[in-house]
């Protein structure tokens, strides 16, 4: 099978198309003859050495991926061949073929285009499984960082959809008009002091929760952002790992601060969310509620091109990889 690889760790150009074998099947598993690879920033990083695939993991970058069930694999029922599915993997997704465990297969949205399909399952599992974690309620206020990647975009829709009232940051004015568009009451430029941007507009209230993606470098802007016994869920280390925590302001506003990585749970979890997604966000899909992301497709073969472009800053919601 062709797959995107990666000779050594460095820039977008040692991704090349190459003929590899296909992945051994292993009991539990399903075979998926890949339509369409969902990018994720986390694409880049291992593809620069800086996020390596967990124990036993393929080394082939991808974390997402729509298409068709080509073979079952023993002890699994519920899949046949030509079954339509998208999958949450633990990587091996910048191929034709890939063996992912079958819980963490299922069915796309009905009425969404199959390539389409292939973006939406990560950036779903990663917020649903965040928000409940930190259990957002209808009413509470929400704070999404970059709210128009692929998380963002995502996130602002969900928690719309689960009667939040949302907030986003975003990078260019233009950005800040589609986080409108998509449900966001404002969104504040993350150039600029945002947290009294966000006091402003909530009465002082602050955010109840926030999901951010930016990691050390907003450790203490997003505490003070908290709203009293409000939760901050860290999934991205954009502005670096190792940051200051004021207790004392954590303690005074009874707040908490977690952070989850999805790619490296157990299959079981994993399943567990997949599940969730199918039962809870397809619905919300398949209704309008949330809409697939801006995208912008590219043929496998320009892996690299795809990312340099996230790579720019200039893109707004997911970017997929095409195979013919
Ligand atoms: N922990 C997990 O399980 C998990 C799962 C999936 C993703 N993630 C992480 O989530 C993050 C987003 O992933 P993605 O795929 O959505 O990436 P993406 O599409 O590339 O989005 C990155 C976002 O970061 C925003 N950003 C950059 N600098 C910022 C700043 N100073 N303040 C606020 N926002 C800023 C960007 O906003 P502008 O475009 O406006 O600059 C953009 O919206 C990544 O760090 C990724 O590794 C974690």
């Amino acid at each position: 099978m062709r797959a995107v690889v990666a000779e050594s760790f460095g820039g977008p150009e040692v991704l090349h198309l190459a003929q590899v074998p296909v992945p051994p099947l292993r009991p539990g598993e399903v075979l998926v003859r890949v339509a369409a690879s969902g990018v994720n920033r986390a694409d880049l990083l291992q593809r620069e050495g800086r996020y390596p695939p967990p124990r036993g993991a393929s080394e082939i970058l991808g974390l997402e991926v729509s298409g068709v069930i080509d073979t079952v694999g023993e002890e699994v029922a519920d899949w046949q061949p030509g079954d339509a599915c998208v999958a949450l993997l633990t990587g091996g997704g910048y191929a034709e073929y890939v063996a992912v465990p079958a819980g963490q297969v299922i069915r796309p949205p009905a009425g969404v285009d199959l390539v389409t399909a292939s973006g939406l399952i990560e950036v779903a599992a990663t917020v649903t499984s965040n928000l409940s974690l930190v259990g957002l309620s209808a009413g509470e206020t929400f704070l999404a960082h970059g709210g128009t990647g692929g998380i963002g975009t995502f996130a602002i829709q969900y928690a719309v959809a689960s009667g939040a009232r949302v907030f986003a940051t975003a990078g260019s004015r233009h950005k800040r008009a589609l986080c409108r568009e998509l449900g966001a009451t404002d969104a504040f430029d993350y150039h600029h002091d945002w947290v009294a941007a966000l006091r402003r507009a909530t009465d002082r209230h602050g955010a109840d929760v926030i999901l951010d993606v930016m990691g050390a470098k907003y450790l203490p802007p997003n505490v003070d952002a908290l709203a009293a016994d409000g939760r901050l869920v860290v999934i991205g280390l954009q502005g670096g790992r190792t940051g200051t925590l004021d207790l004392g302001k954590l303690l005074a506003k009874r707040a908490s601060v977690t952070a989850t990585g999805l790619r490296g749970r157990p299959a079981a979890q994993k399943a567990a969310i997949c599940a969730e997604v199918a039962r809870t966000v397809w619905p919300l899909v398949e209704s309008g509620r949330i809409k697939p992301a801006t995208e912008t497709r590219f043929p496998a073969e320009d892996a690299a091109a795809a990312h340099r472009h996230l790579a720019s800053g200039d893109a707004v919601g997911k970017l997929i990889l095409t195979w013919r």
